[in-house]
């Protein structure tokens, strides 16, 4: 997804963050994104990994410093973003159908389309055949397809995604993450991943940044190499394991 003009995706710049008259929580946060990344978020916890998702997202302001998508202001491109948590938060009155439609009915798109596009997104994360069923009857995995369903069905440009398969266990996490990159070589949005699993982050990024704590700080930005599509024999590599190795080793360095 080429911009226009050479404008990046995303620009953090000397970006400081507290919250009211609170401790420093982010400091001098410097990060340019262009349409094609992927990037993966890690850093111990109460590092700010969620505050810099809030923050993209418009959901928080900054303190100091510049923070711009598309060279405008978060809230000025909250139409172009969605948002994944790890809670699932479905509406349990809701069938996965009307479920993958909410967040296309408060962005005004009218109910015909709405089901049309929940029909081709419950497709996409393999949902067809449970369409008509509700929350309940749904498996943790399957919940957070719908979770998927519902923020790529308003096309966005950027993905934030706050450990949405911390509480999955590892098979269905490693299933989804392949889905998540097979859904993005169709769909082409930019990704800001936050985890605590090294495996996933080095798995689906471009680049992995890791933050200290107290106050949140970069400490290093790790490209990954590894071309896409990337499949569970790419997992199994020997340059993959040594790669996770090394951001683990960072990581424990930083998490003392
Ligand atoms: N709404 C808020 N008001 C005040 N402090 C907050 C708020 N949200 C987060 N914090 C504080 O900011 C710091 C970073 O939190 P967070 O971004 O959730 O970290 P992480 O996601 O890396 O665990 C923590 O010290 C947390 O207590
Ligand atoms: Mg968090």
């Amino acid at each position: 997804m080429e911009n226009a003009n050479d404008t990046p995706l995303v620009t953090l710049k000397n970006l400081h963050k507290r919250y009211g008259k609170g401790a420093l929580v982010l400091e001098n946060i410097d990060i340019e994104v262009s349409g094609t990344e992927f990037i993966g978020l890690i850093g111990p916890s109460g590092c700010g990994k969620s505050t810099l998702l809030k923050l993209i997202a418009g959901l928080t302001p900054i303190t100091s410093g510049e923070l711009e998508i598309n060279g405008r202001s978060p809230a000025a491109a909250r139409d172009r973003m969605s948002f994944i948590f790890q809670d699932a938060t479905l509406l349990p009155w809701l069938t996965v159908h009307k479920n993958i439609q909410t967040t296309m009915r408060l962005h005004g798109v009218d109910k015909r389309e709405c089901a049309l596009v929940a029909d081709k997104m419950a497709a996409v994360v393999g949902l067809d055949k449970v369409k008509n069923f509700y929350p309940r009857q749904l498996s943790g995995g399957m919940q957070m397809r719908v979770s998927i369903a519902r923020a790529l069905s308003v096309s966005p440009q950027i993905l934030l995604l706050d450990e949405p398969f911390g509480a999955l266990d590892e098979m269905t996490r490693n299933h989804l993450n392949e889905e998540l990159l097979k859904i993005r070589s169709m769909e082409d949005w930019t990704a800001f991943f936050v985890t605590h699993s090294v495996a996933e982050a080095v798995f689906l990024s471009t680049q992995i940044i890791i933050l200290t704590a107290n106050p949140g700080k970069i400490f290093k930005k790790i490209p990954v190499p590894f071309p896409y599509p990337r499949t569970a024999e790419t997992r199994e590599s020997a340059e993959f394991q040594s790669l996770v190795g090394e951001v683990s080793h960072h990581l424990r360095s930083v998490d003392r």
